[in-house]
């Protein structure tokens, strides 16, 4: 017999004995596998012992080692369904409650939340369209929230008001917000820009847009979901925390029609056919030109975000060459999509954690 065949026995024999105790219901079919395997005269594994001696003088040691192992492992799993038989029969003995004929317990089945299933939904539809998941930071730094971003300083959307700037992380100075785990060489140092920067709860998911594309040479064909925060004041249509979809798309000659068609497919693809999609002229300082987009449904318009061709000036902050490449970004809500799609009347509901209404769903 090789070392091999051998061992191959053994593994066996550990698994054959280990189902024979974990099957036996009662003191009497566990008695029989333990003479089965652990008996002192036929048991197998006293049988598998003899043939060790087979085993060739130099693979001694190794087929010895492994044999002890098992027989280890083959007491203790007989031990442990021992144990087990006899805490059965001591309640058994006691005279245990148990009715069979009352109905059972029924099992409350956990859901993933209406959100979560709203994003994983948007993540395949997009999938479908090209586009890739990306994450970045909750905290982030000036740099991507605002200024790669075009937002000048004097800009009402930098107001600390309109903002949840940290104070700590603020005092306590240099902190890396790039909690980006896929993190490369940035194409720019801005780190030495960002160590002076406050912190701040990002206010949008277009950070993610910059640090993509700091990240990555064109094309770029992403899209990011996740929490974003505004101080506002919690209502049936605002929460200071809500979700965006962004997406970006960089290469040779994009134009608007492509913005138009990837969000019109996007849009029928949530709702169905029968979306009418709508775009009117607005302002983003990192969109040129920019517009809202809106969609019809079922007799109701709803705004369902923010888009634009990018700006030249973003493309150039990263350094991309916007006389050879050129792209667009959305950014959507996505507490609306799912409200719109399911008749939610109320954003706070989601946060509620009201069974009641989670379990609809
Ligand atoms: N970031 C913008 C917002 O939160 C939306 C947007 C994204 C607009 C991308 C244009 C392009 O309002």
């Amino acid at each position: 017999m090789n070392l091999a065949q051998f061992l191959a026995e053994l593994d066996a024999l550990l698994a054959e004995a280990r189902s024979a105790f974990a099957a036996a219901t009662d003191a009497a079919a566990l008695e029989g596998a333990r003479i089965e395997f652990l008996g002192a005269a036929k048991g197998r594994l006293k049988t598998v012992q003899k043939w060790l001696g087979a085993v060739a003088r130099e693979d001694k040691p190794a087929a010895g080692k492994r044999f002890n192992e098992v027989k280890t492992d083959v007491e203790a799993a007989f031990a442990a369904a021992q144990e087990r038989v006899a805490s059965q029969g001591a309640t058994q003995k006691s005279g245990s409650q148990l009715d069979l004929t009352l109905p059972g317990t029924r099992l409350r089945l956990g859901r993933l939340h209406p959100l979560t299933q709203t994003i994983e939904e948007l993540k395949d539809i997009m999938g479908r369209l090209g586009f890739s998941p990306a994450d970045g930071p909750e905290v982030e730094d000036e740099w991507h929230n605002f200024e790669a971003l075009n937002i000048p300083p004097e800009h009402p959307a930098r107001d600390p008001l309109e903002n949840f700037y940290l104070a700590v992380a603020q005092a306590s100075g240099r902190h890396e917000p790039g909690g980006n785990p896929t993190r490369t060489q940035p194409l720019i140092d801005r780190e030495a820009h960002a160590s002076r920067s406050p912190l701040l709860l990002r206010s949008q998911t277009s950070t993610v847009q910059i640090r993509v594309m700091e990240h990555q040479q064109p094309p770029v064909r992403v899209i990011s979901l996740g929490r974003v925060y505004r101080p506002d004041e919690a209502d049936a249509t605002h929460y200071p925390m809500f979700h965006q979809m962004e997406g970006l798309l960089i290469d040779r000659q994009v134009t608007m029609a492509d913005l138009k068609s990837v969000l019109r497919m996007f849009a029928t693809s949530y709702l169905g056919e029968d979306v009418h999609v709508r775009f009117r002229p607005s302002f983003f300082p990192f969109t040129e030109p920019s517009v809202e987009a809106d969609m019809h449904w079922h007799d109701r318009w709803i705004e369902f975000g923010g888009a634009g061709m990018v700006d030249p000036n973003v493309l150039q902050a990263i350094g991309y060459d916007p006389e050879v490449y050129s792209g667009f970004a959305f950014g959507l809500g996505i507490e609306r999509l799912c409200m719109r799609r399911h008749g939610i009347t109320d954003i706070r509901e989601f946060y509620r954690n009201d069974v009641r209404f989670l379990e609809q769903f």
